[in-house]
């Protein structure tokens, strides 16, 4: 039996690879201490997705360790000994970092290099999966030129009509605490794959979504508005006129980028992984397709200070990794994505 072991795996990724390894028959252990409930707070509990996959799954094993635990990582690798490490753990808020830069430091960078030397350690052909971040690239893509109509910013220049590819620089912009932090684990991750000749990846996600996300004012925005909009909850824009763009990539998609990575791994590789321009909307365009979808005004208003370093426009070009994995499909368009939040998130309304 193939054993894998999935950090993060009650968080909005990791959850959906648990599941995913579970039923394609791997042994598969989790590792999440709940650190998204301690920043923050009941929304970001992740108690629920844990319960699912310990119910729900065939073998599924949790380990409720601290990335952070060197001794306790390298002995789980240790014991473990595994064809592949899904890495999803992380401190995941570009707000967050600021507050609390040690703690965001040591879970994304520490934590990822504990991660990274246990496997050289005890499985050194296990494949090592990293969900690093378009954040590596700090606000350089506000640098690009933009258009404005009335519903969004978009890419002026023809150089970035299908988005942002991995050729971008990553340093000499603004990152956040959070970016920074990621830049280091994201380096580090190739450094593996490069230096020791480890089959690492680094997938540098767009917005990552669906309806496993534990959604909170200062991650995972989707579900977060879903929640305030079905809980009539006031939710609040930051700067940029609403008209941010995102492109949104449902969790069982990224799972279909691991999977084609773990059938033909390489060394060193990075991806930016989202999804693309057809799957992006605005915040603007957002609250629009929630109320035609379910009739629901959400209550909200502009503070016009943008998020330190936020994107105005940020979609996913998808090239190199298409071309490397021609097999790997989108298989969720923007509409299946807000269909399955208006059902789960408005069902409970619906039965009140
Ligand atoms: N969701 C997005 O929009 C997005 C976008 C780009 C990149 N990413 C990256 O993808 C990865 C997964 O994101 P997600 O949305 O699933 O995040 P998530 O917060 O839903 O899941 C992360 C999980 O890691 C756990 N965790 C945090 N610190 C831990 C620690 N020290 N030890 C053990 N477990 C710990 C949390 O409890 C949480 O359940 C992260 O690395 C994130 O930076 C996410």
């Amino acid at each position: 039996m193939k054993r894998v072991i999935v950090t993060g795996s009650a968080g909005l990724i990791g959850s959906e690879a648990a599941r995913h390894y579970d039923g394609l028959g791997w042994q598969v252990v989790g590792v999440d201490n709940n650190m998204r409930r301690t920043f923050f707070g009941g929304d970001g509990d992740t108690t629920w997705q844990r319960e699912l996959l310990e119910r729900d799954c065939r073998a599924y094993r949790h380990a409720a360790i601290d990335i952070r635990d060197r001794a306790a990582v390298d002995a789980l690798v240790a014991e473990i000994r595994p064809e592949a490490v899904i890495h999803c753990a992380a401190q995941p808020s570009h707000d967050l970092a600021a507050r609390i830069p040690f703690d965001d430091f040591e879970v994304n960078a520490l934590g990822t290099l504990n991660l990274l030397e246990a496997t050289r350690r005890n499985a050194p052909e296990a494949s090592f999966v990293f969900m690093s971040t378009n954040k590596v690239y700090g606000d350089g893509p506000n640098r690009v030129a933009l258009t404005e109509n009335d519903s969004r910013y978009d890419f002026d220049d023809p150089a970035y009509a299908n988005g942002i590819d991995e050729s971008f620089g990553i340093d000499q912009s603004k990152h956040s605490l959070f970016g920074a932090s990621k830049v280091a684990a994201d380096v580090m991750v190739q450094e593996y794959g490069r230096y020791f000749g480890m089959r690492t990846v680094c997938f540098r996600g767009g917005c990552l979504t669906g309806a496993g996300h534990s959604g909170a004012q200062l991650h995972g925005y989707l579900s977060y508005i879903f929640k305030a909009a079905a809980e009539d909850r006031p939710y609040t824009v930051f700067g940029y006129k609403g008209k941010q763009v995102r492109d949104q990539i449902h969790s069982r998609d990224v799972i279909g980028a691991f999977d084609a990575f773990l059938a033909a791994p390489r060394a060193g590789a990075v991806y930016n992984l989202g999804g693309g321009k057809a799957n992006s909307v605005s915040i603007l365009e957002t609250i629009a397709r929630i109320r035609d979808l379910t009739g629901h005004e959400l209550a909200w208003t502009l503070d016009e200070t943008n998020r330190v370093g936020d994107h105005i426009v940020y979609y996913t070009d998808l090239a190199r990794f298409r071309r490397d994995y021609p097999e790997w499909r989108l298989t969720m368009s923007l509409d299946a994505i807000f269909e399955e939040f208006a059902r789960v998130a408005f069902s409970s309304r619906s039965a009140a």
